[in-house]
């Protein structure tokens, strides 16, 4: 019995979408209504959400990649609750307890032998800051190189890594020492590393924002740059990590050994939040090289007991029900039957992924309609991809979102516990609705003109 009235409180909870506006962000919620996402959300299972009129929708956004291991998931929840129960000591602070130490062992039995140590965080961006901090320590450098369009987390370091103006713009000035290269340029990497005073190439293998996969190379070539003038390499796996690419790590397509490996979202299924920062001995030992350095980096609740019981479960869940394989393979038939849509439709520019990592890009047609689509881009870039969102959404009962700000991308990272039908569903109605958003009818234009006044 709990203190707290939980169900009561929620059954008589009123209209939380007013509440949410009063009290926690009144445009945020303007934003939901003006794209109909205003739902009333009941429940959730697996790739599944329910609204409060027993609706039940395909989740192929998957609360940002944090539902690898699918909502509510079952056997994450036992393991919680066992942890709750066998009353643990949680974090005694100065004292270790056991569960953090089997999860770190559990990270390190599946990444390179590289890696040998972990640090916890709450979050991906702590995850993220660890990195900047200690990368800094250990080679006594200042500089950290990114990349464009990079996206690595919104706190001040993690920002001042960012590659997208629309997330720095009204925040600075952010750090110094940080400088940003383009994504795929071993030329440009080369010109800045040379000065051997960068302490670590900060890169997402698949970069989230509009999700762009590396050329051929590009990673292993900077992987190898990196070591020549003392870089360390920093691949962000807090979106791909956990089986997303259909590899536990993306960095396993490329056969890299990184030196920091920030990750958080899907590790712990979901619950609770976390992070962590796995590194090699050699960047550990240089920052935590005495006792009186024993605790140069931490914050109050990084590791806490749950998120470790969490995560322990979640990876045994990834092992269990060979979640990993089945993201190849579910990534791979969405591919299969996506790729078509290039040929199609003449606004369907590109369809690209890994695994469950997926993106359509959509472009000026050459042919009819593109007076429209002129017309949509002048009124806000990228829009048509919230064309298809939308209807998808309202119609077809799928979320999914743009894949970045003025982007004519959709994206999707389904928990992969999604089955052959969803992606099939899901393609079949993507298919519809790009076939109406094409057309463009009255409706959809109207929606468009609310739309572009959003903000
Ligand atoms: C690649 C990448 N790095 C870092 C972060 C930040 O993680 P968090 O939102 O847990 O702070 C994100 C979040 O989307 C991300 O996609």
């Amino acid at each position: 019995m709990s203190a707290v009235d939980l169900k009561g409180l929620l059954a008589g909870a009123g209209d939380e979408h007013e509440r949410w506006a009063r009290t926690i962000n009144p445009q945020f919620v303007r934003v939901l209504r003006t794209i109909g996402f205003d739902r009333t959300w009941a429940s959730a299972d697996g790739a599944y959400l329910y609204d409060t009129d027993g609706n039940r929708y395909l989740d192929m956004l998957g609360g940002f990649g944090m539902y690898n291991v699918g909502r509510n998931n079952p056997r994450i929840r036992a393991a919680l609750i066992e942890a709750l129960e066998l009353e643990t000591p949680g974090s005694v602070q100065l004292g270790v307890t056991a569960l953090p130490g089997l999860l770190a062992e559990a990270l390190l039995a599946r990444a390179p032998s590289r890696l040998e140590r972990v640090l916890f965080t709450s979050t991906g961006t702590e995850a993220i800051e660890a990195a900047l901090k200690l990368g800094r320590a250990a080679t006594k450098r200042t500089r950290v190189l990114s990349v464009d369009h990079g996206f690595h987390g919104l706190t001040l370091g993690a920002l001042s890594a960012n590659g997208n103006p629309e997330f720095t713009a009204r925040f600075g000035p952010l750090l110094p020492g940080f400088d940003r290269v383009p994504f795929g340029d071993l030329d440009a990497l080369e010109q800045e590393l040379r000065s051997e005073d960068v302490a670590l190439f900060l890169v997402e293998p698949i970069q989230g924002k509009g999700v762009h996969l590396p050329p051929a190379g590009y990673l292993e070539g900077a992987q190898a740059l990196c070591r020549k003038y003392g870089t360390l390499f920093c691949v962000d796996e807090v979106q791909t990590g956990f089986g997303r690419t259909g590899t536990m790590f993306a960095f396993e397509h490329w056969g890299l050994e990184p030196d920091l490996v920030p990750v958080a979202k899907s590790l712990s299924g979901g619950y609770v939040p976390v992070g962590a920062l796995m590194m090699s001995r050699a960047v550990h030992s240089a920052v935590y090289d005495s006792m009186e350095n024993a605790v140069s980096h931490g914050s109050t609740f990084a590791p806490n007991e749950l998120a470790m019981a969490a995560g322990l479960a979640t990876l045994h869940e990834l092992d269990e029900r060979n979640l990993v394989a089945q993201s190849a393979r579910l990534g791979e038939r969405l591919l299969e039957l996506t790729r078509p849509l290039v040929e199609e439709f003449d606004v369907v520019r590109e369809v690209r992924g890994l695994g469950l990592m997926w993106a359509i890009e959509f472009g000026e047609p050459e042919k009819s309609g593109r007076l429209s689509w002129r017309m949509i881009e002048k009124m806000q870039p990228g829009l048509f991809a919230q064309l298809v969102a939308a209807p998808l959404f309202a119609k077809h009962k799928i979320l999914s979102q743009v894949a970045g700000h003025r982007m004519a991308v959709l994206k999707a990272l389904p928990p992969l516990v999604l089955s052959d039908e969803d992606v099939d569903y899901f393609v079949d109605a993507l298919s519809a609705t790009i076939k109406q958003a094409q057309r463009m009818p009255t409706s959809l234009t109207r929606f468009a003109l609310t739309a572009a006044g959003i903000r």
